[in-house]
């Protein structure tokens, strides 16, 4: 069997317990770790002198990274991946903010990224690059000679080719990437959305639903929605209901109903928009008959428009709180810290209803953890964005517009009232769309479409 090598900016190697925020290490950590390869990308660290990769060996997973200067850090990650791409595809353009030099470091990243990955290479490897960040590293790596089956799959979603052409660089990004054999996306929208624009702006032809052909080279699309480990999350939640932190929130909750939200503190996430909809659930509502928590795990601090969010609904919080408050009750709880995936699943388990309300999302991986934790004979309600990934496999959730924060309160409040009958349906046909999937499910889905057997047997475009 061949290796695998994955490519990512980001390298969870593990560190004996320390929680991972975001749903690219949580994916892909138990597949690697089942299977072995070699995963290159970012150290994390920021150095002013570039050294060759270093290496670390866990188990079956060689960890080879390299580190940043911060000329480099700046650009291509805070810049130009989380200033433009991120916001462009996302679909809140509102939120770029474009610098020539941030696409030129993003370029010249990309490209010392397939320098020191090429010596690491066997000419046997099937390579996996992962999300926007790396966009230009398809076409790097075959500039540099490689030829073996490479894919990329993108973690977050692709908008409609209008709302992509916001993005300066996007048409020579779409050519770079057009270089892999297989291209996998989280939905058949953002498939379709990828392939309109490659059509509109790169040269490419479509050539039927799932291939385009660049300069006759058909490139595969694949629709591989990112999975969790249900039973497993389940057995976790379940077991944390004998822990301290489980036993104190539910001692301080006095037979108050939970609501949860668990988010990066990302603009994405829709979490002023989520405060809006709550404070107007406590205004309905009886004075401590309810308590929310929301976590908001910091993330890309030095991006100018998280650091805005941050205050915006530290100021939110503070005047639910103090409008609604009483002597003994405050009714939101807001703690900008990670938590632990175990201690997360215990809350999720606790929690009368899960808010999970993103813009925009290209799965949202904490709507099945959710639905996952729940007590199947006594279920919470899911409140779950429409415009997230994860609405198409999870539609038996109160599905809500997190533009709307009126529609959005109303939903939380059915959910509160919800009887037990209804919950439990909703909850059963939920967890039958997530049960049986895996992490490595989903891994092993695309790596099989990137076998070279498989490659082979690809219909060549016309025929
Ligand atoms: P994203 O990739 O945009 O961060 P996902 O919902 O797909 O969003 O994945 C997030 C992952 O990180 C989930 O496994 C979730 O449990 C975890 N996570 C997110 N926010 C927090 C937090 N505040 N504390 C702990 N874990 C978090
Ligand atoms: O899932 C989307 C994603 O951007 C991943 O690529 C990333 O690892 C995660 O969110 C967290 O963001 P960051 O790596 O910028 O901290």
């Amino acid at each position: 069997m061949s290796r695998i090598v994955v490519v990512s900016n980001r390298v969870p190697v593990p560190q004996g317990n320390a929680g991972q925020a975001g749903g690219l290490a949580v994916a892909l950590l138990g597949l690697m770790q089942r299977r072995g390869g070699l995963w290159f990308g970012w150290s994390g660290a920021v150095t002013e002198a570039p050294a060759p990769p270093g290496l670390t060996q866990r188990g079956g997973v060689g960890y080879a990274t390299i580190d940043l200067t911060e000329a480099e850090h700046r650009g291509y990650y805070t810049g130009y991946s989380n200033g433009v791409l991120w916001p462009m595809l996302h679909s809140l353009p509102h939120l770029m903010s474009f610098r020539r030099q941030d696409l030129d470091v993003y370029r010249r990243v990309n490209r010392r990224f397939a320098d020191n990955l090429v010596p690491l290479l066997r000419p046997d490897d099937r390579i996996w690059v992962h999300d926007y960040h790396l966009m230009s590293l398809p076409g790097a790596l075959r500039q540099r000679g490689v030829l073996g089956p490479t894919g990329f799959f993108l973690h977050v979603p692709f908008p409609a080719p209008e709302a992509a052409a916001v993005a300066p660089g996007i048409r020579g990004l779409v050519q770079d990437v057009l270089a892999c054999d297989l291209l996998g996306f989280q939905t058949a929208t953002d498939r379709d959305n990828f392939a309109a624009t490659a059509v509109g702006f790169a040269g490419a032809v479509r050539t039927d639903d799932n291939f385009v052909e660049l300069g006759g080279r058909p490139v595969r699309l694949g629709i591989f929605p990112a999975e969790i480990a249900a039973p497993e999350f389940a057995a976790t939640a379940a077991a944390q209901m004998e822990t301290e932190p489980y036993r104190l929130l539910a001692r301080s909750m006095r037979g108050q109903a939970l609501l949860l939200g668990v988010d990066r503190l990302d603009p994405t996430k829709g979490l002023p928009e989520r405060l809006e909809a709550f404070r107007r659930v406590v205004a309905r509502r009886t004075a401590r008959s309810l308590t929310m928590l929301q976590i908001a795990a910091p993330s890309r601090e030095d991006v100018a428009a998280y650091r805005r969010l941050r205050q915006e609904i530290d100021a939110a919080a503070g005047a639910i709180n103090s409008e609604f408050g009483e002597p003994d009750w405050t009714p939101l709880r807001l703690l900008a810290r990670p938590q632990t995936r175990d201690t997360v699943a215990g809350f999720m388990r606790q929690a009368r209803v899960g808010i999970v309300t993103p813009i925009r999302d290209g799965m949202n991986l904490v709507a099945k953890e959710y639905i996952a934790a729940q007590d199947p004979a006594d279920p919470g309600v899911l409140v779950l964005s429409r415009f997230a990934g994860a609405a198409a496999q999870l539609d038996s959730a109160l599905l809500v517009n997190p533009h709307d924060a009126e529609g959005m309160a109303e939903a939380i409040c059915a959910a509160l009232d919800m009887p037990l009958a209804e919950r439990r349906m909703r909850w059963q046909a939920a967890w039958a769309a997530i049960a049986g999937a895996s992490p490595e499910g989903w891994g092993q889905d695309f790596l099989r479409a990137l076998a070279p057997e498989t490659l082979d047997r690809m219909p060549m475009a016309g025929t």
